[in-house]
């Protein structure tokens, strides 16, 4: 009888150890959805849209409201950057984009062959939005080559273009390491399995296409998302599908880009409002995720949340402290203004400067797969 006690109370206590671990996992997860680790948040991220859309919308449906402000910030830049500081300049954004409608119209009909020390192929159309698409994750890092790229193409070279969408070389090596930081088959398991999504039928696909074309042009490439899973073999039997709000027990923090292409700034607004006393930090500049432009006031707020679980104060507004195609003149290098900015900056924040710059280049804001 007393053991019989003991071991009830025992058990008791790994239960409540149990949930207490879980609940831990839990708030970590949510915790590290904010700085936006890909992996994790795209795939909370997603399943919260998909599911919480699925009832009202449809399924991948309105993730594009902010892309064509990514574009629209590459034409302003381009113009404003002058033909030093963007290969592809013209004098006014409208003539930057007119531009880029004749170098797109041109290809549709005389794709242009490519041949690279590695690979050999055409850019055609749908290689040419792909690669100008993917830029849109990581305008800092990859805006002056899309100019440099666009530039050659007007003049009948696609290499740079083509070399953005490039496998690299294949080697069969029995030795060979494989990159796992995003597999394209896992990203397909985690996009059709998130969401309720029934297997479309060619008519579906095809309204599911047009209604994204409503929303942006991008949309021509963001259908094959959820038109890929029309094969997808059944959900899981354990599947949950919201409500995707919550008392947590420590208020969340979402931070939403001005002009992120694929996780509009709205999005987290409206998680936002499920999840009381969460606060919604924004910071004004395109790209996909906080940590794709160079802000010190994002970074800070952060780093306060982390530490000292503060928010920030509501509707704050964070500023990138430079454009991802800045001003240059031939007497003033890009070396220079960066080397202006940072003197007027504090050590301290020199350093964080310096920590998100390397997080901008480095391959975790780029989209990896196929198809866009
Ligand atoms: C096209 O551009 C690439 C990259 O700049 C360059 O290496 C190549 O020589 C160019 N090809 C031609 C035919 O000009
Ligand atoms: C694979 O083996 C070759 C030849 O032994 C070696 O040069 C290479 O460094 C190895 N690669 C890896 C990834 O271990
Ligand atoms: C959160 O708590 C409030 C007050 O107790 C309650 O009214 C509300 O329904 C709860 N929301 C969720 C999503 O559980
Ligand atoms: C989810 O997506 C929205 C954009 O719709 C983004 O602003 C928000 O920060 C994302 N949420 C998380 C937790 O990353
Ligand atoms: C955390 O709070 C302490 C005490 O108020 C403060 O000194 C410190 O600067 C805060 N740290 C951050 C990163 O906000």
């Amino acid at each position: 009888m007393i053991l019989q006690v003991v071991i009830a109370v025992l058990t008791g206590f790994i239960r409540i150890g149990l949930s207490a671990l879980y609940l831990m996992v839990l708030w970590i997860r949510r915790t590290i959805l904010l700085v936006c680790t890909p992996a994790l948040r795209s795939q909370l991220n997603h399943s919260l849209q998909t599911a919480d859309v699925s009832r009202l919308l449809g399924h991948w449906s309105n993730n594009l409201l902010d892309t064509d402000k990514v574009l629209q910030s590459f034409f302003n830049g381009c113009a404003a950057a002058g033909p030093d500081g963007c290969a592809f300049y013209a004098a006014t954004p409208e003539a930057v984009a007119q531009k880029l409608d004749d170098v797109i119209a041109a290809i549709k009909l005389n794709p242009v062959p490519v041949r690279t020390g590695v690979s050999y192929g055409l850019l055609d159309y749908k290689r040419l939005l792909n690669a100008i698409f993917r830029t849109f994750y990581s305008p800092y890092a990859t805006f002056p080559t899309l100019a440099q790229g666009l530039a050659d193409l007007a003049e009948g070279n696609g290499t740079v273009l083509y070399q953005m969408f490039e496998s690299p070389f294949f080697e069969c090596a029995c030795n060979a390491t494989v990159d796992t930081t995003l597999i394209s088959d896992g990203q397909d398991a985690v996009m059709c399995t998130d969401g309720n999504l029934n297997r479309l039928t060619v008519q579906e696909s095809r309204e599911h296409y047009e209604n994204l074309l409503k929303t942006s042009r991008w949309g021509e490439l963001w259908a094959g998302i959820r038109v890929r899973c029309a094969n997808w073999p059944e959900q899981p039997k354990r599947h949950f599908q919201g409500p995707f709000v919550g008392n947590t027990s420590h208020p969340v923090l979402w931070v939403g880009n001005t002009a992120d292409p694929v996780t509009p700034l709205a999005f987290a607004h409206k998680m936002a409002k499920g999840f009381p006393g969460s606060a919604v930090l924004t910071q004004d500049s395109p790209g996909h995720c906080s940590i794709s432009g160079p802000s010190i006031c994002t970074q800070k707020y952060i780093r306060s949340y982390f530490l000292n679980g503060t928010l920030p104060p509501p509707g704050v507004v964070c500023p990138a402290v430079s454009e991802p195609l800045p001003p240059r003149s031939r007497n003033q290098g890009q070396d220079d203004a960066q080397a202006v900015l940072a003197r007027d900056l504090t050590e301290e924040d020199a350093s964080i400067l310096n920590a998100v710059q390397e997080l901008i280049r480095s391959p975790i804001v780029s989209p990896l797969g196929r198809g866009f």
